[in-house]
């Protein structure tokens, strides 16, 4: 196969992985988490989000924790910002790049920001345009492109509906995401390949959780596409607060072991990110949802 030589990885685990969890973690925590993860390596680390606290009160702390970090050159330290509200939290907090998220599913737009698909792109477009004005770099994630805890199925024509409206709104990177992971490597590539005939390839993005445990296997199907950007989470941790039953993204220690492995760089230190992983799941009082980390685990231990 003529897979991608380097790969994008864009770790999501302060912000999509924290976000479902229910007890209160600390900014220290989620500071010191972003540092270790910028010091391994990664080139682009989503440390929070400025929504509604009501909405996911996990990610209240985000202004804190954007002024508590501490910035490692090149690295762009990204959030979501779903309305103008976001964006001047974010724009104030030194955010790199900002994030707007919308479905490829009416139901899930309703459930995870209380308005219709076309009404959320209103929304986006004075971010999009805020964000060109103040040299923030644009990203865009589309929830749902395989599957819906609301609706169900999600014609692929709707997630390539959703793409061209952020194509249009300038966005640099757009991110397909299975936000209940239940997508199969054949859908991914049916979906990827008709994506990529109507935006950069280099521009997309896979975001896979891990629910049914296809997400490393749609990692792959991905690359044989093209895509050399995936999000993944630290540990395995995440999941929607607004998609009941979804488990976390794909961990990212098991797509480093996977790509390294495949002699696909991606300038990630994978110890680090064990190690990383190690951390915050015990700051959560579990083991990390990694079958690498916890292999690796096991092997220093023995
Ligand atoms: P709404 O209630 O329709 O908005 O929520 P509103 O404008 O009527 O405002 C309601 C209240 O929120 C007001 O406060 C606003 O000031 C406040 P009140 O007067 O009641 O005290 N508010 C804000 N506060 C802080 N920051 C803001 C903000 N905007 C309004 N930016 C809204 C609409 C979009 C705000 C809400 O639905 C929301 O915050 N949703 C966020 C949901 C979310 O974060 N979901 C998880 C992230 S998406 C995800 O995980 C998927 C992804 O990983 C990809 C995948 O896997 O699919 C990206
Ligand atoms: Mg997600």
């Amino acid at each position: 196969m003529n897979y991608p030589k380097h790969v994008h990885i864009v770790e999501v685990g302060p912000r999509d992985g924290l976000q479902n969890e229910k007890q209160e973690i600390p900014a220290a925590i989620k500071i010191e988490l972003i540092n270790k993860l910028s010091a391994a390596g990664f080139p682009n680390v989503e440390s929070g989000s400025f929504v509604s606290p009501k909405w996911v009160p996990q990610m209240a702390t985000s202004a804190e924790v954007f002024a508590g970090i501490a910035r490692k050159p090149g690295v762009l330290y990204s959030a979501l910002t779903p309305n103008m509200r976001g964006f001047e939290g974010a724009l104030a907090a030194g955010a790199d790049e900002v994030v707007i998220f919308g479905a490829a599913s009416e139901a899930f737009s309703q459930k995870n920001i209380n308005c219709s698909i076309a009404e959320s792109i209103e929304r986006f477009r004075p971010v999009a345009e805020a964000a060109k004005a103040n040299n923030i770099r644009l990203r865009a994630a589309i929830s749902c492109a395989y599957g819906c805890p609301y609706q169900g199925a999600v014609p692929t024509a709707s997630v390539l509906d959703c793409l061209q409206r952020f194509a249009d709104l300038g966005c640099e990177d757009v991110g397909i995401a299975d936000t209940i992971g239940v997508g199969t490597p054949a859908m991914v590539y049916e979906t990827l390949a008709a994506a990529a005939k109507m935006f950069p390839v280099e521009r997309i993005a896979g975001h896979y959780h891990d629910t049914y445990g296809m997400a490393c296997a749609n990692v792959l199907a991905s690359l044989e596409v093209g895509v050399s950007t995936f999000d993944t989470s630290v540990a395995g941790l995440g999941g929607c607060p607004y998609a009941k039953g979804a488990t976390g993204n794909v961990a990212t220690e098991d797509v480093l072991y996977m790509l390294h492995g495949m002699g696909i760089e991606t300038g990630i230190d994978l110890d680090a990110v064990c190690e990383a992983g190690q951390f915050i799941s015990e700051a959560l009082g579990r083991a990390p949802h990694s079958r690498v980390n916890r292999a690796m685990a096991a092997k220093r231990a023995g």
